[in-house]
């Protein structure tokens, strides 16, 4: 062994092949939002680089004391990649001691970033969406559209369709016949947007996102009584439907901030709450049935961190992954 020891090495299918049931995700997401709630948690906005249009590679570090967790995630968002056959999001994530800084894993981050975003749109969902919710429209039928829908299937017990609604024919085909498949929902393909979103009790829009956006979902699409949760940040929703929520909530409220200072964000409407704030009890989340609630989900870095510290923990339990020296 090394004199600096050992780190493990968790390569995507390593990760996968453990089989976290998402209720864990959500308990674990969860957690990590109460302890950000408390002040227990260090997570600066996530820094990012650009080499192509629309693409990104973000550093997002994080610690959380309580579940001896730290490190940071790189993470790359090309929406090219789609015509190479790669995946638009890719990347690894670093795990630290705490006592003396060694990196102990390296993990690929890719399951890790699905599950861990749904989590937070159905912590999202809990304190947001009417407890009835029965319609969920998701627009963006990939990665994300199938952790977060989910991650909804578990908070929302009355959920009985999907409408889906993707730009690629073949994507919308596929996720039809999986998400049925898998979750005994009727799914339903739609042809437009709009008849994605109208109708709906959950709306989740994880199409790419864009630095000059061209948003086209309106406000009078959007039932009331309704909760969005867009994780392409503005590119899908106009700027009058976002306006026309009763209550706009993120999921951080300094990490929003910093993205509008880099130009993101041009016309949003004043922030109400945190998530953190609302799983800690400090802020309300829905009061009524008829409100119009948005949370609009930057992702965050305590999100992955939380997310990855327990995947490490099942990997050595199990004997899953390479040791290598560091
Ligand atoms: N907020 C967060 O925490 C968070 C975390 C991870 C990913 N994301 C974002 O979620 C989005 C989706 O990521 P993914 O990993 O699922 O990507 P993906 O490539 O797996 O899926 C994207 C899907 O959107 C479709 N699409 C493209 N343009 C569209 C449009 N205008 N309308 C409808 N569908 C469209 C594509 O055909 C594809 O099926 C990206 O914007 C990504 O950056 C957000």
């Amino acid at each position: 062994m090394s004199q600096l020891g050992e780190i493990l090495y968790l390569s995507r299918s390593d990760v996968e092949k453990l089989g976290i049931p998402m209720n864990e995700i959500i308990s674990i997401v969860k957690e990590a939002f109460l302890e950000k709630a408390l002040g227990r948690t260090e997570a600066p906005p996530k820094p990012g680089i650009h080499p192509q249009k629309d693409a990104f590679i973000h550093a997002m570090p994080a610690y959380i004391p309580k579940m001896y967790s730290a490190g940071v995630k790189w993470v790359s968002g090309f929406p090219e990649n789609e015509r190479r056959k790669l995946p638009y999001i890719t990347g690894v994530l670093v795990l630290n001691n705490l006592e003396t800084g060694l990196p102990i894993c390296i993990m690929d981050c890719s399951w890790v970033t699905a599950k861990r975003t749904g989590a937070a749109t159905a912590v999202a969902a809990k304190h947001l969406a009417k407890e009835d919710s029965k319609v969920v429209g998701i627009l963006g039928c990939g990665v994300q559209g199938r952790s977060n829908l989910e991650a909804l299937t578990v908070v929302c017990n009355s959920l009985e369709r999907v409408q889906a609604y993707d730009i690629n024919e073949r994507n919308l085909r596929t996720y039809v016949r999986d998400m049925t498949a898998k979750h005994g929902l009727e799914v339903l393909a739609v042809s437009s947007p709009r008849k994605a979103v109208e109708e709906c009790d959950v709306v989740v829009t994880a199409g790419p996102i864009l630095k000059d956006p061209k948003p086209i979902i309106e406000d009078s699409w959007f039932p009331n009584g309704s909760f969005a949760c867009p994780l392409d940040f503005d590119s899908y929703w106009k700027p009058e439907a976002m306006r026309s929520m009763d209550k706009f909530y993120t999921d951080d409220k300094t990490q929003l901030k910093y993205y509008k200072e880099q130009g993101y964000f041009l016309d949003i409407p004043e922030v109400y709450a945190d998530l953190g704030e609302v799983v800690g009890g400090q802020k309300p989340g829905r009061e009524d049935c008829n409100e119009r609630i948005m949370s609009m989900n930057l992702g965050l870095a305590i999100e992955d961190m939380a997310t990855a510290t327990y995947v490490y923990r099942k990997a050595k339990e199990k004997g899953v992954g390479r040791w290598l020296p560091l």
